[in-house]
């Protein structure tokens, strides 16, 4: 079958397409013929050797996707071949067929398609568990998205309208944050040009955000601690900026905030059910129309490495999707 492969660890133009056996799963695990893939930051990360997975070589990358079950393991239960799905498995998703746990595979509503359920899966699962579960997000509260025109962050942006909030965005430039506008964000800071802290306490009467959603790192995670209101929750996700901050506890102190890990794949394998019943809810508001995954582009599998350079360069706002049938 096709797929996009990495060879050897490397940088991004060292990989390519090429060509691997089919899947076949384990007991516990099914073949999912890929409709669509969801093209994630740590994707960009795995080929290089730079995440904390790595894969036995060679591989395909791609930790989400949507598509047909083609063949099931021995001791499976509950799914059949020809149903949707949704599944996570870190990697493989970038080719014809990818297998997945079936403790990671989710059924999709025929009213989702393929191409929302693949955008969806990481970003808004992600998002979801951040701001509802690690950070008690409640209703009229306001809510910082840091790299709000990401996957991540559109995600936050749009959950976080839709939970009552009023939502900043900060992201680098002007076209970037006319998209968090559009996804439902009240006030855009550009943050490569303002100061962080002084646009969000401008943006809130000095008052400071409720939550903080943060995929950026570097410097920005003190300057929003520091645009924090009283017992403001931090929820550390990621860090596409590169550097991992260092944060003074005394900070927390003075506020009375709390800085809070999110780290979505563990809270799937941890507490399956939990994750499984927010992913439903999810694709409800997929359904309902209170969620609409933001699709940049499409690629096929041989123009996967377009897509991975396209997220690794800051150039896309919100999803990109590898097609295999494209
Ligand atoms: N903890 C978890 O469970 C979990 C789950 C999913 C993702 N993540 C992590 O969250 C982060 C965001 O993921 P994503 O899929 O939303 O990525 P994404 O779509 O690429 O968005 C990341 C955003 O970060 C900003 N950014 C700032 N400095 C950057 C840099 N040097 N390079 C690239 N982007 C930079 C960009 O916005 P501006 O250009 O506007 O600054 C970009 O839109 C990644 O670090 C990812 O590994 C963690």
């Amino acid at each position: 079958m096709r797929a996009y492969l990495c060879n050897a660890f490397g940088p991004l133009d060292t990989h390519g397409p090429g060509d691997l056996p089919p899947p076949v799963p384990a007991d516990d695990e099914v073949v999912i013929e890929v409709a669509a893939a969801g093209v994630n930051y740590y994707d960009t990360l795995i080929v290089q050797g730079r995440y904390q997975i790595r894969p036995a070589l060679p591989f395909s990358p791609g930790g989400e996707f949507a598509g047909t079950i083609s063949s099931i393991g021995a001791a499976v239960e509950g799914f059949h071949i020809g149903q949707r799905v949704l599944a996570f498995n870190s990697f493989g998703g970038f080719a014809e067929k990818a297998r997945a746990r079936a403790s990671q595979v989710f059924p999709l509503p025929d009213a989702v398609s393929f191409d929302q359920a693949a955008a969806a899966l990481v970003a808004y699962a992600t998002a979801w568990f951040a701001l509802h579960d690690r950070g008690r997000l409640r209703a009229g509260e306001t809510v910082l998205v840091l790299g709000a025109a990401g996957g991540v962050g559109l995600a936050a942006v749009q959950i976080a309208r839709a939970a009552g909030c009023t939502v900043i965005a900060a992201a680098s430039t002007p076209e970037k944050l006319d998209a968090c506008r559009h996804a439902g964000a009240a006030i855009g800071i550009n943050y490569r040009q303002e100061d962080l802290k002084e646009a969000v306490k401008s943006a809130t009467g000095g008052r400071g955000a409720d939550v903080v959603i943060d995929v950026v790192g570097g410097a920005y995670t003190e300057a929003a601690v520091r645009a924090t209101a009283w017992r403001g929750r931090v929820l550390v996700i990621g860090f596409a900026a590169g550097d991992i901050p260092r944060i003074p506890a005394n900070l927390l102190l003075l506020k009375g905030c709390e800085l809070s890990g999110v780290f979505w794949d563990e809270f799937l394998r941890r507490e399956p059910q939990a994750c499984h019943n927010q992913v439903s809810a999810i694709l409800a508001g997929i359904e309902n129309g209170s969620l609409a995954p933001p699709i940049h582009g499409r690629y096929g599998i041989e123009e996967a490495g377009e897509a991975l350079k396209e997220l690794a360069e800051r150039r896309a706002t919100g999803k990109l999707l590898i097609c295999p049938k494209r």
